[in-house]
């Protein structure tokens, strides 16, 4: 199965990517996760992408198409992706169903995260993740079991986003309502769209996208 998770930051895409990628066996592919990596490696990519996702702005329709073209091509995600992130414009929304058709591939599914603005920002201000395994944290719903160790590696380091403070998070709403809200029509007008309440607590979420899983 391929599945779209589309919200807002802070919507808890990520998160349940990762619940999900488990749980199913899906690949989760996030374009954010992808640019984050060029720009610590220092790649070309990364060299563009940096000021402008410290700015909260959406990196080009060229650059994020590229990226994930190549990456629907590799062999551990021929059983199926969970795309967090893209597409982001309609241009991105259009691609993506050129270079699915063109890979003989489809989208399955496109899952919602409904979301209210306002408690989006004390989520992302609030967020870190584990510096070694990437798990992700929160300081206060969804703290480590024993405080700076992480559950799931051990790992004592942890680190926070260059873009999660509520400046940026601010121009990232605005970037989503503006570009990437549009696409909740263009999904519903084929047919693949549905909706689970994102304000809900993070396994009752899970729970919403499980029963949506199961019934298509
Ligand atoms: P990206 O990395 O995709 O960031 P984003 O869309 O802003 O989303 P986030 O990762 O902030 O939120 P999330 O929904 O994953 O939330 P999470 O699960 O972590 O993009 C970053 C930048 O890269 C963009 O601004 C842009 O510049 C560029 N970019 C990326 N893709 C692009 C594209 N396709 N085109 C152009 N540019 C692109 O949860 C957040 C926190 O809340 C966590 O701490 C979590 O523990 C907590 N939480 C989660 N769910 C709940 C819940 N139900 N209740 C309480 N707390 C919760
Ligand atoms: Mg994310
Ligand atoms: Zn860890």
């Amino acid at each position: 199965m391929n599945l779209i998770l589309l919200g807002p930051p802070g919507a808890g895409k990520g998160t349940q990517a990762k619940i999900i990628e488990q749980e199913r066996g899906l690949v989760q592919l996030s374009t954010g996760d992808m640019l984050r990596a060029a720009v610590a490696a220092g790649t070309e990519i990364g060299k563009k992408a940096k000021a402008v996702m410290e700015a909260g702005e959406l990196v080009s329709d060229d650059i994020v198409i590229g990226i994930i073209s190549d990456r629907i091509d590799e062999p551990d995600v021929q059983g199926g992706f969970i795309l967090d992130g893209f597409p982001r414009t309609v241009a991105q929304a259009e691609a993506l169903d050129k270079l699915l058709a063109e890979k003989g591939k489809k989208l399955d599914l496109v899952i919602e995260m409904k979301v209210e603005d306002e408690p989006l920002i004390k989520r992302i201000t609030g967020r870190f993740t584990c510096a070694k395994c990437g798990e992700g944290y929160h300081d206060e719903f969804k703290k480590p079991a024993v405080e700076g160790v992480c559950d799931k590696c051990g790992g004592t380091e942890f680190k926070r986003r260059a873009d999660d403070n509520e400046e940026t998070v601010r121009s990232r709403l605005e970037a989503y309502h503006a570009q990437t809200a549009p696409l909740v029509d263009y999904y519903a007008g084929k047919g693949i769209l549905k909706s689970v309440d994102g304000m809900a607590p993070i396994d009752e979420v899970t729970n919403q996208i499980r029963a949506v899983l199961d019934s298509v």
